[in-house]
């Protein structure tokens, strides 16, 4: 018995005759360079959104494409299943990362390449892979059965890679639209190969920049130093204090909202497949450090951090320069857990910067992007049909996972639809999410269609 025999059969047929094809649209949708986070590609991102919204038409299904301030979002529906039939929303982004740096990519990031059973491109698995499974997994049903089992709503957006900012004000707008009994979203991993997760838990985020500010321009280090005070050291002075000897991060009232995992979850983070060892040999790290008192995984998934994510000043070309900086500047992110808020971390944050602050400098905080924090109920016929999906397409029950990084709009799906979210990813470990080479396994790709289809039946057969 192969591992997708409990797959109906004309859908597994269907996958099989149409994986040529499948693939040759999803190199499409892979070809256009629709990185969010660089103007000059604007036109690319807005010819994303047209493309994705005819895919979506061509299914038979209403397609829409809504400007905002930043990038369009694209909304499909198909609404014929009935009254009776649950609604699903299906949530993807069709941005993608930045490629730098170019020469560390095997193959061109928007040419994508088959090598070893893996699909190399920018957007393969971040989420442009994923994301199409769903469209296809729908067409396979449209065409399979002349009708899909639910009523169906797409929205994607062209801005989770910058943060998302124009999405939830969408949601409220359209909450009448967009109201569904679950909403569905693959843009995350699979623990291990073979083994099929549903996400448990997303950290949130809070993005800062930090500033420092001293002489009105570059000053002869000689002439000048040990007399004005230097911002790139003022700065190092700041970021030092961040942490205290233990990990932990030292912004007070940092940890006051923080939810305390409950032990059971605990636990069973400890029977999955995980070695520190494997861990720091895959980052290439020489050694692996955090909070004390948890482990690898408690602290990417349960704990708050506060991370330099960037940081300019002075001279950094060949050689040597004798110079006194005029300015520095260092970006900052707080990844955050239930039921921390980005909003007064960043007012937290801002009154620790101010705290710490050297005299003699000017330093400034400015907000760049935030995202609250999720966790998963886990229960009801949502994930009873998640499960059920996953071990019909992979021949395995899957396992339940925390993950470390955000999807900024999963907090604003519980807030204001009030509806329950399933995250059921389909990358793995080491497929380079915004960095280069980024791929997907094809396996993966070709099994989540099957188990995508196979979650819209099992959802639409809930109902009755
Ligand atoms: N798909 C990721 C989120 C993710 C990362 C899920 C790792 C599972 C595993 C998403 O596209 C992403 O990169 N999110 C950003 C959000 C930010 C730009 C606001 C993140 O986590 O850094
Ligand atoms: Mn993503
Ligand atoms: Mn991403």
């Amino acid at each position: 018995m192969t591992t997708t025999a409990r797959v109906a059969g004309d859908l597994d047929g269907h996958f099989t005759r149409e994986e040529r094809r499948i693939r040759a649209e999803l190199d499409e949708f892979l070809r256009i360079p629709s990185v969010s986070a660089r103007s000059e590609h604007n036109a690319d991102t807005a010819r994303c959104a047209q493309w994705l919204a005819d895919k979506i038409r061509a299914l038979g299904m209403d397609a829409s494409v809504h400007p905002t301030p930043g990038h369009p979002i694209v909304v499909g529906e198909w609404r014929k299943a009935g009254p009776d039939a649950p609604t699903i929303l299906v949530y993807g982004h069709y941005d993608v990362q930045p490629v730098e740096p170019l020469d560390l990519w095997t193959s061109p990031p928007f040419e994508p390449t088959v090598r070893d059973g893996k699909l190399y491109a920018r957007g393969s698995v971040d989420d442009k892979g994923q994301l199409y499974i769903h469209i296809k997994a729908a067409e396979a049903l449209l065409e399979q059965r002349g009708k899909l089992p639910i009523n169906l709503i797409f929205l994607a957006e062209g801005e989770e890679e910058v943060g998302s900012d124009n999405l939830a004000g969408f949601v409220e707008k359209h909450a009448e639209m967009l109201r569904a009994d679950a909403v569905v979203i693959s843009d995350s991993s699979m623990f291990a190969p073979g083994l099929p997760s549903v996400l448990s838990s997303l950290r949130g985020l809070a993005y800062f920049q930090i500033d420092v500010v001293g002489p009105a321009q570059d000053l002869h280090s000689g002439s000048y130093g040990g007399a004005v005070v230097n911002p790139a050291m003022a700065l190092a002075r700041i970021l030092a204090t961040m942490h205290d000897s233990k990990g932990r991060v030292a912004i007070k009232g940092f940890y006051d909202k923080v939810r305390k995992w409950d032990k059971k979850s605990r636990d069973a983070f400890h029977k999955l497949p995980f070695s520190d060892k494997h861990f720091r040999v895959e980052t290439g790290a020489p050694a692996l450090g955090g909070e004390e008192g948890f482990s690898t995984l408690e602290r990417i998934w349960t704990r708050p951090t506060c991370e330099v994510n960037g940081l300019l000043s002075g001279y950094t070309g060949e050689g040597a320069k004798t110079v006194l900086p005029s300015k520095a500047m260092a970006k900052v992110s707080c990844r955050l857990v239930p039921d921390q808020d980005p909003a007064s971390i960043g007012r937290l944050f801002a009154a620790h910067v101010k705290r710490v602050a050297p005299k003699g400098v000017k330093v400034s905080v400015t907000p760049l992007h935030g995202g609250k924090p999720w966790r998963a109920e886990l229960s009801g016929p949502l994930y009873d049909a998640a499960r059920h999906a996953l071990q019909a397409a992979f021949g395995k029950a899957p396992v339940i996972v925390g993950e470390g990084g955000s999807i900024p709009v999963v907090g604003d799906f519980t807030r204001v639809l009030k509806t329950p979210v399933l995250l059921m990813g389909f990358g793995l470990p080491g497929e380079n999410a915004h960095a280069p080479d980024e791929w997907i396994a094809i396996e993966n790709f070709t099994k989540g269609l099957r188990a995508v289809a196979t979650l819209y039946e099992r959802l639409g057969s809930q109902a009755s």
